[in-house]
């Protein structure tokens, strides 16, 4: 007799004594201690927490909460199950997740031209890996909600003034001065509208004809037309566009097909603010299910994944697929035990890992961890942050990311996952579609004294759009080997 889960007869669990069943419960007991405890948007209050602002006023922060939380919710669950059924795609090898944007949004780079030029990055980056993968792309923005950071230090110091650091524009403001710097709810609220206006220009983008691959020819910016990437794009290009004829001299006219016209595009952003998130947290009524309905998908951040904590807790109680970022500081028991908190149904789809170790470390931890998960069965889509883990000063002061460090770290991800025969289904960058001299190197040989020309990040450097292509390309070849 088989018994699916939670489905035993009242009789047999009367007659616990048979050991038989009694194993059977155990296992079972065991599987959903989690899920049993009872979960609510605000369970996690009163858990340990880590990296969330303090505001002074607190009336005005619940006044702009209760505010928000009566908005319309910024996305749908039939989207986000859509962006967990792709995301089973990725964690089976049939598909490749790519995900990316600023490492923080701004209020004052918001704008119709940064938009559109990095929704056309994107674009350019997915044609290029599906053309080299033959896999469908699965494409998440950093975007529209990315506004909360992490901070390694709570004040910052300059000239012997010490203020507190900057959080994000959600929260504070970047310039050094103290009022700036100031915690100020107000933030939430336009936080929240200019997540609402961008992702109404994305949707637009991605199904209103920009996104179709009939214009694809009209995607090269002019700053990258001249460069060596711009050049491949274009012969790309020609060798789509005669598929494209050939199709139609087959009698198929490609503006038919809703697949080549239009692109699905999907929003995500670290869950760090959970005072925020949960105001936007809705109960599908078709489902009983709760879906974060501030972006499709929501990570956690390397810094605030303890399992007794705050983050782990609210997010394991979501439908949403959600990511988990791994950094060199996991370890192998923690991580399963991290991986079965957040997904106790192993359902592939509900769970991204994103490594992000650096390039000097990801040789030695990345194996291990990919040996065991692959060992116990989990189902995970394995992703690769190369961005988070090479981060250094250069001489000048500013923080930057040598292009080949990031490089490197994403051949020995890739290697890494070939010789565990576990499948590298992912990619994981901060980039931008503007020409910004932040990362040093990759073919314009950006160099440490160029980084102040053009440096415009609101926290950690950015690909730019030149050398975002050049790494899909980069890529697309290396998976083209395997
Ligand atoms: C980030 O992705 O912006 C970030 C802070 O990364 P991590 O948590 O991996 O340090
Ligand atoms: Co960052």
């Amino acid at each position: 007799m088989v018994y699916d889960s939670g489905a035993l007869p009242d009789d047999l669990v009367m007659l616990g004594k048979i050991p038989y069943v009694e194993k059977i419960m155990t296992a079972r007991a065991k599987e959903n201690s989690h899920q049993a405890k009872t979960w609510q948007p605000d369970s996690w209050q009163g858990l340990p927490i880590k990296q969330q602002p303090v505001y002074e006023d607190q009336a005005a922060l619940k006044s702009v909460l209760r505010d928000i939380s009566q908005q319309p919710p910024l996305v749908v669950p039939s989207e986000i199950r859509n962006l967990r059924k792709q995301l089973a795609k990725a964690a089976t090898g049939q598909a490749f997740l790519l995900q990316g944007g600023d490492c923080a949004e701004s209020f004052a780079e918001f704008n119709e031209k940064n938009l559109q030029d990095y929704f056309r990055v994107m674009l350019q980056m997915t044609v290029a890996l599906m053309y080299g993968t033959g896999k469908p792309v699965v494409k998440v923005g950093r975007v529209a909600g990315q506004f909360a950071k992490p901070r390694s230090a709570d004040t910052e110091t300059i000239d012997d003034v010490t203020l507190p650091s900057y959080r994000g524009d959600i929260i504070n403001n970047i310039d050094f001065e103290e009022t700036a710097r100031q915690n100020n709810p107000e933030n939430l609220r336009r936080a929240y509208q200019q997540a609402g206006q961008t992702l109404n220009y994305l949707r637009a983008l991605a199904k209103g004809g920009f996104s179709s691959l009939q214009n694809i020819g009209k995607w090269n910016d002019e700053f990258i037309r001249n460069s060596r990437q711009g050049k491949r794009f274009e012969e790309m290009v020609s060798h789509i566009n005669e598929c494209f004829s050939f199709i139609e001299a087959c009698g198929l006219d490609v503006r038919d097909v809703e697949k080549l016209r239009e692109a699905d595009f999907y929003i995500s952003h670290e869950g760090l603010l959970l005072d925020y998130e949960q105001q936007l947290v809705r109960r599908d009524e078709e489902t009983g299910e709760w879906y974060a309905c501030s972006a499709h998908m929501l990570w956690i951040g390397d810094r605030t994944r303890n399992l007794d904590g705050a983050h782990v807790e609210f997010f394991r109680g979501l439908s949403n697929p959600i990511a988990c970022k791994v950094g060199p500081s996991m370890q192998e028991d923690e991580l399963i035990t991290l991986i079965d908190t957040l997904n106790p149904n192993n359902e592939a789809g509900r769970l991204t890992l994103i490594s992000r170790m650096g390039a000097g470390k990801v040789a030695k931890h990345l194996p291990a961890l990919a040996r065991r998960v692959k060992q116990e069965g989990r189902n995970v889509v394995w992703s690769c942050d190369p961005m988070h883990g090479n981060t250094i000063k250069s001489p000048n002061g500013l923080k930057t990311r040598p292009f080949n460090d990031i490089l490197s770290e994403l051949r020995q991800f890739f290697d890494i996952h070939a010789s565990e025969g576990s499948y590298a289904g992912g990619i994981h960058f901060e980039m931008t579609g503007q020409d910004v001299t932040e990362c040093t190197g990759g073919a314009q040989a950006i160099s440490d004294a160029d980084l102040k020309n053009r440096y415009r990040t609101h926290c950690d450097p950015r690909l730019n759009a030149s050398q975002s292509l050049e790494l899909a390309f980069l890529i697309s070849e290396a998976l083209k080997g395997q």
